[in-house]
């Protein structure tokens, strides 16, 4: 199975907002439509996206603040893992961790020294996803309650 990063246009705009997260995990991310919403909304974020892709299939989404400036608390960057969403007849299929791995390779290619990302404590919450691609907490939180992470890339 190979993992692509895809970007969403006319043709298979359907097909990425099929991409489904269960009723009990909305508490943790947004659905692709609501994102893709929220994206439009917020041009401050510099929001980038893309579809994920097993194969031929898309089975997840991914948005990140590109490359922005900084303007806490509102604005964390300059690289803000926003979004990540795995189908959830695909999660636990190492798809998350690699759409992790291929979101590092960019931000590390155009000169990022680390990935920052928050979540909403909780169980059934995305933690324990984070913490075993070695994300740390940063030791404060967002306006909104929600923890934030950062993934340190040396080397
Ligand atoms: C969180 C999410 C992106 C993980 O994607 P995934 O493809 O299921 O995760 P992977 O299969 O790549 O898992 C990588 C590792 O994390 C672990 N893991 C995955 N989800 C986990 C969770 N919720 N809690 C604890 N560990 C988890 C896996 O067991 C695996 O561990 P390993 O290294 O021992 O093999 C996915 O479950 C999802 O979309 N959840 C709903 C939306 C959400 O919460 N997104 C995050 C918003 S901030």
């Amino acid at each position: 199975m190979t993992i692509t990063l895809r970007e969403i246009t006319e043709d298979n705009h359907e097909s990425v907002l099929a991409v489904e997260i269960t009723r009990d995990q909305e508490r943790f991310v947004t659905t692709v439509r609501d994102s893709l919403a929220e994206a439009a909304a917020h041009p401050e974020g510099n929001p980038w996206f893309r579809a994920v892709y097993a194969d031929e299939h898309p089975v997840g989404f991914v948005m990140l603040s590109w490359d922005v400036e900084p303007r806490p608390p509102e604005v964390n960057g300059p690289w803000f893992l926003w979004k990540l969403l795995i189908d959830h007849r695909h999660q636990r299929s190492g798809y998350g961790r690699e759409v992790v791995r291929q979101v590092v390779e960019l931000v590390r290619a155009h000169g990022g020294t680390e990935v920052l990302t928050s979540h909403v404590p909780g169980e059934g919450g995305p933690a324990g996803f984070y913490a075993r691609l070695g994300f740390v907490p940063r030791g404060d939180l967002d306006p909104d309650g929600e923890v934030i992470l950062r993934l340190p890339l040396d080397g």
